[in-house]
């Protein structure tokens, strides 16, 4: 039989997150650094009314664009907290986690052979989206000296005349990193002066440890050029009720979703009803969430550097991303032994792009106990494998 798949298909490599977790799953006892999903629960209040809509028989489709309630109290959020006013009517869309969104974004934009500019280590789903999309990824890479901020002349350099978007990851997964306003205002000049778009992936923007989240499109000029991501799964420890949002200008969400309309139809109808919960009465649940994840950085920051593993002061998200240069191990041989030899799952940097070669992901979004066990293992780990 001859090969009938496709051939972008075939030409992008599998995840390199995914190796690990089948090891994982043959395994006992591993503490897992690995996972990037909230260990809570979804918070009591969500499910109890979710089981209170399906109980009163919400178990149809919904609109295409996601229920109008669910829409205008995102568009109510979004002014609150960032003064962007967007219609609830034609500018909000309700997709199938950010992953939809980031989906039907390329695909709502991209011609074949479009450029996109993408930063790394970054998400792994990225590359390989922009590619099944049509376009073509250019990656930029952020440095560690930088704290891993995408800096605008590098930005600058890489642009060409097919260059159609940047698409820009703030707090970063798998660094940490957080960018600061005057380089995203320096992104922002540049997304004028050479007419582009930002996907702007904000999905980690309520975990922010210091300082605001600047949302991009709030920056002059950018808010009609910006594609805004967002969802429920970090924040709310919802991932699996696939749930999420983009917020754009007119033409770009129309495009979005007549995509969505003929590939997903709508959004769960019980997962947009939670959603609303969330947004309503959500808030205070989210920030105890959030000081946890807090108390745990800060030790997980200290003790790498403690053991040996320099580790950068991530300030967002729930990963820190340490350098493994001090021992005589690559990242994959760090991660894979690690798991084999102490029973502790971790990624290596190179999954998000060649530039995180001498770099692990580890998520703090594990409990107290279990990273303080990690921790002791990682260093007994390290004392076998130092330079
Ligand atoms: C940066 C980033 N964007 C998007 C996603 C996917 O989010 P969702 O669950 O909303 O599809 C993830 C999940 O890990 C992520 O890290």
């Amino acid at each position: 039989m001859k090969n009938f798949i496709n051939k972008k298909v075939l030409e992008i490599p599998p995840s390199g997150i995914r190796r690990f977790f089948d090891i994982i799953a043959t395994m006992d006892e591993v503490i897992s650094l690995g996972v990037g999903e909230p260990d809570f629960d979804t918070p009591w209040h969500i499910r109890e009314s979710s089981i209170y809509y399906i109980e009163q028989g919400y178990t149809t489709y919904t609109s295409n664009s996601g229920l109008i309630e669910l829409r205008e109290t995102i568009s109510k959020k979004l002014f609150q907290e960032h003064y962007l006013e967007y219609n609830s009517q034609d500018q909000v869309l309700i997709t199938v986690g950010v992953s939809e969104g980031l989906d039907l974004a390329l695909r709502a934009i991209l011609n074949p052979g479009d450029e996109v500019i993408v930063h790394e280590p970054s998400y792994v789903s990225y590359k390989p989206c922009i590619i099944m999309a049509g376009g073509v990824p250019v990656v930029v890479e952020t440095k560690l000296d930088d704290d891993f901020q995408l800096r605008a002349e590098d930005v600058e350099k890489v642009i060409t005349k097919k260059t159609k978007a940047i698409l820009i990851s703030y707090p970063n997964n798998p660094t940490g990193a957080i960018i600061n306003k005057d380089n995203l205002t320096k992104i922002a000049k540049i997304v004028e002066k050479y007419d582009l778009l930002v996907i702007s992936d904000e999905i980690y923007g309520y975990l922010t440890y210091k300082g605001e989240h600047t949302c991009f499109a709030t920056l002059p000029g950018m808010k009609d050029r910006t594609i805004l991501l967002n969802g429920f799964s970090k924040a709310y420890a919802m991932t699996g009720w696939r749930i999420a949002y983009a917020a754009s200008n007119r033409d770009i969400i129309k495009a979005m979703t007549k995509i969505h309309q003929y590939t997903m139809l709508c959004a769960p109808i019980i997962s947009q009803k939670a959603a609303i919960e969330a947004l309503n009465n959500g808030y205070s649940y989210m920030k105890s969430m959030i000081e946890e994840y807090n108390q745990r950085r800060r030790l997980i920051i200290e003790s790498l550097n403690k053991i040996g593993l320099n580790c950068f002061k991530a300030l967002g998200a729930f990963y820190v991303f340490p350098s493994i240069e001090n021992t005589i191990l690559s990242d994959e041989e760090f991660a894979e032994k690690l798991l084999l030899e102490e029973k502790v799952a971790v990624v290596p940097g190179s999954a998000f792009g060649d530039c995180g070669r001498n770099f692990i992901r580890c998520s703090y979004a594990t409990s107290l106990n279990e990273i303080e066990e990690a921790l002791k293992r990682i260093q007994r780990f390290f004392e076998r494998y130092k330079k």
